[in-house]
């Protein structure tokens, strides 16, 4: 089974470029950029990343954001990441950016953008790794933060693909970004937010009545409402699931209490994903393999998740239906 997940094909849905700034990485980029921090090592850097919530995970992960400045900062960090997606067998991947992060310290819009982008445009033609880009909102910010962040998007609209809600999401329900939210897709943009992490499952159906979304970030918490989870069901809404980042942020206590595979089995469109891969212990294979061991799964129901992730992706029919005859060919052969 370990063997059949490390080169299953695999399609990312749920990553936070930001997230994958590894702390080798951050001392490298902290130096280079003469950018004071508070560590003296990467292995102190790692120890420091024990979180009891999510506020407490988003205070030291704002911070790191702290090293990047440059367009080649965001590059190398995009650039790096792709490599990690080779190597799990990532065939394409969705990756959102807080540009929030990084425009309130001053840095330009497109400094942040250009990097990302010139990675992105490498990894496809180098790696053959395709991607779409998200813009995430900082939920805890108001919403006049958001309008002036999409509006520094409009000269870029050809390089985004859609835009989504992220942070706090306690205090922060989805209604508080429906005009936002309306103006993007008004601009030919589609929508997904993070909804039933930490919140209620009411922000899960406000995200999908009120702002629209194609995909629910995390959405584990669907399940204190049973009408909900059928709806999720019958619809196939996607779920993108981040199992070592709800074991990391206490969502769930242990992997084996995790209820992605019962939701799988309910018929939801489930997905595993990373998140933040450089704080949570683990990019895509790490995932599916931490879950692989703690609840029973089957090969074919990874495939499964797989096939469910390129169903739930931004890409076009025909690559839709390329990547799925990789994924079922790869389970006929294995088993
Ligand atoms: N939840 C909310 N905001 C985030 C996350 C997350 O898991 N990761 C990065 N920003
Ligand atoms: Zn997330």
């Amino acid at each position: 089974m370990k063997r059949f997940i490390h080169n299953l094909p695999k399609v990312e849905l749920h990553l936070h470029i930001e997230g994958s700034l590894e702390p080798e990485l951050m001392f490298e980029l902290a130096q280079r950029n003469q950018v004071a921090i508070p560590f003296s090592s990467p292995e102190e850097v790692r120890e420091a990343y024990q979180f009891s919530n999510l506020q407490s995970f988003l205070d030291i992960y704002y911070q790191g954001a702290r090293v990047l400045l440059h367009e080649q900062d965001f590059y190398d960090l995009t650039w790096a990441y792709l490599l990690r997606c080779q190597q799990d067998r990532v065939l394409h991947t969705e990756i959102f950016f807080d540009p929030q992060t990084h425009t309130e310290r001053g840095i330009a819009f497109d400094t942040v953008i250009h990097g990302i982008c010139r990675a992105l445009a490498q990894g496809e033609q180098e790696l053959g790794i395709t991607s779409q880009l998200i813009m995430c909102f900082l939920r805890h910010l108001d919403e006049e933060s958001a309008f002036a962040t999409l509006q520094m998007a409009e000269s870029h609209l050809d390089k985004i693909v859609a835009v989504g809600l992220d942070s706090s999401e306690l205090g922060h329900p989805p209604e508080k970004f429906e005009r936002v939210f309306a103006r993007a897709q008004a601009m030919g943009l589609k929508t997904v937010a993070h909804a039933g992490e930490e919140g209620p499952s009411q922000n899960i159906k406000n995200a999908i009545e009120l702002l629209g979304v194609s995909r629910v970030d995390h959405g584990v918490r669907c399940v204190d409402d049973p009408a909900l989870v059928e709806q999720l069901s019958l619809s196939r809404m996607p779920l993108t699931v981040c199992p070592l980042s709800n074991i990391k942020l206490k969502v769930f206590e242990t992997m084996d209490q995790h209820n992605l595979m019962q939701l799988l089995d309910q018929g939801l469109c489930v997905t595993i994903n990373a998140d933040d891969p450089a704080y949570f212990g683990g990019y895509m294979t790490d995932n599916f393999l931490a879950v692989a061991e703690a609840l029973p799964m089957s090969k074919a129901q990874a495939a499964q998740l797989s096939l469910n992730a390129i169903e739930a992706s931004f890409i076009d029919q025909q690559l839709k239906q390329k990547y799925s005859q990789l994924v079922t060919d790869y389970l006929n052969r294995c088993s």
